[in-house]
């Protein structure tokens, strides 16, 4: 989380970042990966609900699409990803000219923060937004505009009003569902603030979980407004996180900048079949929502058992309340189970937790009881 400060940060020399503000930048926190708990603390039975990968991996139809790869790796991949744009374009009703490829959605936010927003301007998100909003800004030296949340989730009438209060604002980021809170946003409150903004500035829906909420759709805004951007991921319900496939949905002119900064070749070719062939299984994408929503409930029902708040979901996490976090954080790590603090996110008694399949949820709940009762 971008805490630290910049004296902590190594002796450049007489060389100097581009801008300051790159010096107050933490790198992303990633979570623990299983390899990491293993080595630390010699347990090897691990489950890892900390990064809201799908437990249940991806379609069997990704296997074969990528193996069909495995001869043609000396060769570059298709830069401009015509099949899978292809498989998009008639996925998403949207003309092929409207989307950009990126190395996961990660890459397009940051290809959208390069090609809109210099140092004098200014990026609004809200609190407890999506950490990497407010690295971007840094990243750019540009100033971020932190918007209070309102119960956990984006204020759209403060975050309206920053809008107004800085002529300066090129993007606002709104994730929904929102990393880490998992809150929801009505399409009507969405059309609403839309419709409410200068075209001039750059609205970017954060869609990374959207296949976990079917109910939102907020698909038609792109019909009407130019300055609309609509980010999704094969991270999260395909189950490629691995891979690194994400794409963005806009105007056809703001696809042709992103189309220009973005890298020649940023999706592999192993990356841009799998997604392709992930995106053709959409009976496998139903059955990971009927799962996690049935795990979800399970999750709630015991945590409602064991007293401990959290906070409704619309995603494949779920943000629970804890006293001493950080302490119960490391206590499940020794035993093997690692799920995600949220102090980054001044989140001091949460902690957020990956939606498993029924047999890692138990192992948490089990873990968490056997934490709770020694204290
Ligand atoms: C809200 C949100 N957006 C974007 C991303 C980036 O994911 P990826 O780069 O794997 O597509 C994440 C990952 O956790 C996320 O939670």
């Amino acid at each position: 989380m971008p805490s630290s400060k910049a004296s902590q940060a190594k002796s450049l020399n007489a060389l100097t970042p581009a801008y300051d503000s790159i010096l107050e930048l933490a790198p992303y926190q990633t979570g623990k990966p299983v390899e990491e708990l293993t080595r630390e603390y010699g347990v090897f039975d691990v489950v890892k609900l900390a990064s809201n990968e799908n437990p249940m991996g991806c379609s069997p139809k990704v296997t074969l699409a990528i193996t069909e790869q495995l001869g043609e790796l000396a060769r570059y991949p298709d830069g401009n990803g015509y099949y899978l744009k292809q498989a998009l374009s008639d996925f998403t009703n949207i003309s092929i000219d409207c989307i950009t490829l990126g190395n996961g959605s990660n890459d397009l936010l940051d290809i959208l923060a390069r090609s809109f927003v210099g140092s004098k301007d200014a990026i609004v998100y809200s609190q407890y937004g999506f950490v990497v909003y407010s690295m971007l800004a840094k990243m750019q030296g540009a100033t971020g505009i932190e918007v209070p949340a309102q119960r956990f989730g984006h204020d759209l009438k403060a975050m309206r009003q920053a809008v107004a209060d800085n002529a300066n604002t090129k993007i606002v980021f709104i994730a929904n569902p929102n990393n880490p809170t998992g809150t929801l946003l009505q399409s009507a409150e969405l059309y609403d603030f839309v419709a409410s903004v200068p075209s001039s500035v750059l609205v970017v829906l954060d869609e990374a979980y959207i296949e976990y909420s079917p109910e939102s759709n907020n698909r038609a805004l792109l019909d009407e407004f130019d300055n609309v951007v609509i980010v999704r991921t094969f991270s999260k319900a395909y189950g490629l996180a691995g891979l690194r496939v994400g794409y963005a949905l806009s105007s056809p002119a703001v696809a042709d900048l992103l189309n220009r900064i973005r890298q020649p070749f940023n999706v592999s070719r192993v990356g841009l079949a799998a997604a392709a062939a992930a995106l053709a299984d959409q009976s496998f994408i139903s059955e990971v929502r009927q799962t996690n929503a049935g795990q979800m409930r399970w999750l709630e029902k015991q945590f409602d058992a064991l007293g401990l708040a959290f906070i409704k979901s619309s995603a494949n996490f779920i943000m629970v309340q804890i006293e001493e976090a950080a302490v119960i954080n490391q206590a499940l790590l020794e035993q093997g189970v690692i799920v995600r603090p949220l102090i980054g996110y001044g989140l001091e008694d949460w902690l957020r937790v990956t939606v498993g399949v029924a047999e890692e949820n138990t192992r948490l709940i089990d873990t968490l009881k056997s934490i709770l009762n020694a204290e």
